[in-house]
């Protein structure tokens, strides 16, 4: 036995981690080797906290909640002039250079059933673009009207990370610069039995899952991403999800809002569909900032209207936030030390010498929990139709068919704003149509070209490009 593998037996063995060798013996050479490079990754003191979360059955005492004060769609006098404001405060820190674009890819796209980076599934109704291609044009339009470099912040996880690299490589950054596009891979956990042994996913190889969107703040600052974004003088980061091509991406309102409120963190929400829509809400939590997961809403809060008959809690969460750099070196700095939530799953384990189902547990941090370190914070309510369609499931609702159903209503609703013809419709009964963002990236773009406006045809459809 060499120095590493009794150094590693005995870190695991004082951890109650010994199970892990149970094999060992029986590994070839190789594999025994990247096992041991697993183990000196693994954080045994986080390991224990871990644990501890599962043993804790100590319930908390219920928290406060509370709607957090919105910014409306719908607008007072007062709150139009803000917003006019606010959208010249915006459109100059883009065009300063100081906003960076954020997007979370690090998730494993298990729901939708994909096997790649979820930004690789296509998506564009009519051109088949995937999801990244969309987030890469968007920011090309948005480099191009603010005539500035804005740098693109790319998190993925370990499962996807070389895959993700090698879809942008392949297809050319999509027209970006490459050293304006920064990979950066978010850390990994441990999965764990009910009893907190650490769960192996095959003979010499630890169960690791990714720790959640939480650990992209820390990872954003120990990659280099922040020191990245600090040279370039980007001070603003505008966080969205892979999986929602609505996602508006350098958005002045939004953008000029966060910044005259002097908000460190700031949410978009839509109203929420109806009471039972799996979104989360951003309200007051113990008079803070916070984000209250669906299914911890409970089911009479869920239900509660006001005077006018709306839901209290309509605040759907619908993952863009404006973070500010300087915040996240902040949090980075003092260690995180973001909330860990317990997922409990099926997962497929290696125990026994085989793989068997079982259940066990994940453990993960949500960067929503870092709304209550901003003591204030922005929540503008957007109209979901422009800005929110979620792929998520393989069919149904959230699924491919229903975003680009909602693509193609958005872009039907500006050729008609442009007085243009209507494409011809589908048998769904809406129109066979798509817009190329960098042809025009919203309905205002696309009224002000509407002389440009020639349609390809593709898939018997309307194509503007
Ligand atoms: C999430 C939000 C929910 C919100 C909804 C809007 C959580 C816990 N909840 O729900 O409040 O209303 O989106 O669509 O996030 N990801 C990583 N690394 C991870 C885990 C996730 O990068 O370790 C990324 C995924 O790639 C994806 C995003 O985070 O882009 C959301 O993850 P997902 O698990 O799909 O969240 P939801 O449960 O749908």
């Amino acid at each position: 036995m060499d120095a590493r593998e009794s150094r590693l037996r005995e870190r695991c063995a004082q951890a109650g981690q010994a199970h892990l060798f149970e094999d060992f013996a029986s590994l070839a050479p190789a594999r025994r080797e990247a096992f041991l490079d697993e183990l000196e990754g693994i954080d045994f003191e986080l390991v224990r906290v871990h644990a501890a979360l599962l043993r804790d059955t100590s319930s908390t005492a219920a928290a406060q909640l509370a709607p957090a004060p919105l910014f409306p769609l719908e607008r007072d006098p007062s709150e139009q002039r803000r917003a006019k404001t606010a959208i010249e405060l915006g459109q100059a820190q883009l065009a300063r250079g100081e906003v960076g674009f954020l997007v979370v890819a690090g998730g494993q796209a298990s729901r939708l059933g994909y096997d790649g980076p979820k930004g690789a599934f296509p998506i564009g109704p009519l051109s088949d673009a995937p999801l990244f291609e969309l987030f890469a044009r968007r920011i090309l339009a948005a480099r191009r009207r603010f005539g500035v470099e804005l740098p693109w912040y790319v998190m993925t996880s370990r499962a996807n990370d070389a895959a993700t690299r090698n879809f942008f490589e392949q297809h050319g950054y999509f027209g970006l610069a490459p050293r304006d596009v920064f990979f950066f891979s978010q850390a990994m956990a441990p999965a764990l039995d009910f009893e907190g042994r650490v769960l192996r996913s095959g003979p010499g190889e630890v169960f690791l899952a990714p720790n959640g969107h939480g650990g992209t703040l820390s990872a954003f600052a120990d990659s280099g991403a922040l020191a990245d974004a600090e040279r370039r003088g980007v001070r603003r980061l505008s966080y969205f999800q892979v999986d929602n091509p609505l996602a508006s991406l350098a958005d002045p309102l939004f953008l000029g809002l966060h910044e005259l409120e002097g908000a460190r963190m700031s949410s978009k929400v839509v109203s929420k569909r109806d009471a039972a829509e799996k979104v989360g809400v951003i309200g007051m939590i113990d008079g803070r900032f916070g984000c209250i997961e669906y299914s911890d809403l409970a089911p009479e809060l869920r239900e509660v209207r006001d005077e006018q008959g709306r839901l209290r809690f309509r605040a759907g969460n619908i993952a863009l936030h404006v973070i500010d750099v300087d915040f996240v070196r902040d949090l980075a700095g003092a260690g995180l030390r973001l909330p860990w939530h317990v997922a409990r799953k099926s997962m497929s384990v290696w125990e026994g010498g085989q793989l068997v189902t079982k259940q066990g547990a994940k453990f993960e941090t949500f960067v929503f929990d870092a709304l209550a370190r901003s003591p204030r914070s922005v929540v503008l309510e957007v109209e979901r139709a422009r800005e929110f369609s979620p792929v998520k499931n393989a069919s149904g609702e959230d699924s491919p068919e229903s975003t680009r159903a909602d693509l193609r209503r958005l872009h039907a609703r500006w050729i008609e704003a442009a007085g243009l013809p209507a494409a011809p419709r589908a048998n769904d009964g809406l129109p066979l149509v798509e817009i190329d963002p960098l042809f025009a990236d919203d309905e205002a773009a696309f009224v002000a070209r509407r002389e440009h406006a020639r349609p390809q045809s593709a898939k018997g459809g309307h194509l503007y490009r």
